[in-house]
């Protein structure tokens, strides 16, 4: 039986949370994968510092390196898979292992939104000798939703939008607040405290993770690619606890969402990243702690979830180990099986949320209404929870259908009044 299993020779880039999972998945799985006809050998593992000590049992016979050039060099490697992140040494792996005509799979959502154009021609240029590109891990750590698209979606069904909680480290924090009351800085501290949240939580809090991969979602469903930076993009680190207490009364929680969707009849796509007010009706609204969701609308299929583990050694690592037979085994799905014309619209309609925190002073309300009344924008609802701080009161507007460029609008111009004492803070609707 063992002759028919062919060895795959592996380089292993980063050897993390991630990278720990796939040492430890493939020692304990290898029997099952030589059942398949395929046994990986972990050749060559790259990191930064060598001698650190690891959390996990390194494979025996792994040569631990700091130096890419053993990888590159190393003609025997059949597949390259990083886990180290960033888009610096990370970039020199997976474009160094293409040209160099090998498989690349990679959990690196960052890179590949960055780079998506120049990653998609070396695939196309190098698939006909047989490299392979997966990226299943990138996008909802375990959850198996990149493949589901490639290869049961995308083609037999059109789809229409895409929503997610696509962050675990964010949902964590905002299922907190809204289950504690507690502050946004308790939260994150908490989040930093059970390794949920990094040092610097700037990539989580700020939205730009859940932006690479709404990002990766809409190339493979929309098929068209639309740049980080032209992603608009809010982040979770204005919001307080007022906001779930007022979010409460609206009968809705509040979650970072992801969502890109076609409009205009099929012509454009509209994307953007954002704390959205989603009625507790929904299903995404009870998707709690660090767990992630992708809803997809299709016309033939109807609405489909994915839900689960979004980050974690486990989790991320099966994905990887997923990615690593399917390639072996010469089944991986097309990278990015759609591309379609459609036009980048930045503006979207929706009915908002808004957040004045304001020193109490008569003729506030009527203010208000006149600026929103000068742009256009009419009010559903004036909430107030009782005053008991008059020299900061958050005050709540929400208003019917409008757009988001008017919104905005509406905000800068109340963030002028000098009773106004922060930027009031806007979050669309679900
Ligand atoms: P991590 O724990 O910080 O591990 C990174 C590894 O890469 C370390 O072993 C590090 O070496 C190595 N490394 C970093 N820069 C390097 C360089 N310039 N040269 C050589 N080695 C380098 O990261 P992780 O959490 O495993 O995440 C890895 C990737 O998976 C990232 O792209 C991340 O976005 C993605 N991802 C992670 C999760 C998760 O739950 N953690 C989920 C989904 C996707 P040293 O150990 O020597 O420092
Ligand atoms: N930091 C991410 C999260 C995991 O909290 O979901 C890596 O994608």
């Amino acid at each position: 039986m063992t002759s028919n299993v062919k060895t795959v020779n592996v380089a292993l880039c980063g050897a993390g949370i991630v990278g720990g999972g796939v040492c430890q998945i493939i020692k304990e799985r290898q029997e099952v994968f030589k059942t398949l006809g395929i046994q990986f050998n972990i050749k060559t593992i790259l990191v930064r510092n060598v001698s650190k000590k690891r959390d996990f049992e390194l494979p025996a016979g792994a040569k631990l390196t700091d130096n890419v050039e053993d990888i590159f060099s190393d003609d025997s490697i059949d597949l390259i898979v990083e886990v180290m992140g960033g888009l610096g040494a990370a970039k020199t792996v997976v474009f160094g292992g293409l040209k160099a005509k090998k498989s690349v799979v990679t959990a690196n959502k960052a890179l590949i939104s960055y780079h998506l154009n120049e990653i998609e021609e070396l695939v196309n240029t190098f698939s006909k000798d047989g490299s392979r590109f997966a990226f299943e891990a990138a996008v909802g750590g375990g959850i198996p939703v990149i493949k589901s698209l490639q290869r049961d979606i995308i083609g037999a069904d059109d789809v229409m939008q895409v929503s997610g909680i696509l962050n675990g480290t964010t949902n964590y924090m905002l299922t907190k607040m809204d289950q504690t009351g507690c502050s946004y800085e308790a939260a994150l501290k908490e989040a930093q405290d059970l390794g949920f949240a990094e040092a610097d939580p700037t990539a989580d809090v700020e939205g730009h993770d859940a932006r690479s991969k709404i990002s990766l979602l809409c190339r493979l469903t929309l098929g068209v690619w639309i740049k980080d930076e032209d992603i608009s993009c809010t982040g979770i680190s204005t919001l307080t606890a007022d906001d779930f207490e007022y979010a409460k009364i609206l009968r809705s929680k509040i979650k970072l969402l992801g969502i890109c969707k076609k409009v205009n009849n099929g012509t454009g796509a509209e994307i953007y990243v954002s704390p959205v007010i989603v009625p507790i009706s929904n299903t995404i609204s009870s998707t709690n702690g660090a767990t992630n969701i992708v809803e997809v609308r299709s016309k033939y299929l109807g609405t489909t979830y994915y839900v689960g583990a979004g980050a974690g050694r486990f989790p991320t690592a099966t994905s990887i180990v997923g990615d690593m037979l399917e390639i072996s085994l010469n089944k991986s799905p097309k990278p990015f099986p759609l591309k379609q014309n459609l036009t980048q619209h930045t503006d979207y309609p929706g009915r908002f949320y808004i957040r004045i925190n304001i020193r109490d002073a008569t003729g506030i309300i009527r203010t208000v209404g006149a600026i929103c009344e000068n742009e256009g924008v009419s009010i559903h609802s004036v909430l107030q929870i009782p005053i008991t701080d008059k020299q900061n009161v958050p005050f709540v507007i929400t208003t019917d259908e409008t757009l988001a460029s008017k919104v905005k609008v509406v905000v800068d111009s109340l963030e002028k009044q000098p009773w106004c004492l922060k930027r009031p803070v806007a979050l669309p609707f679900l």
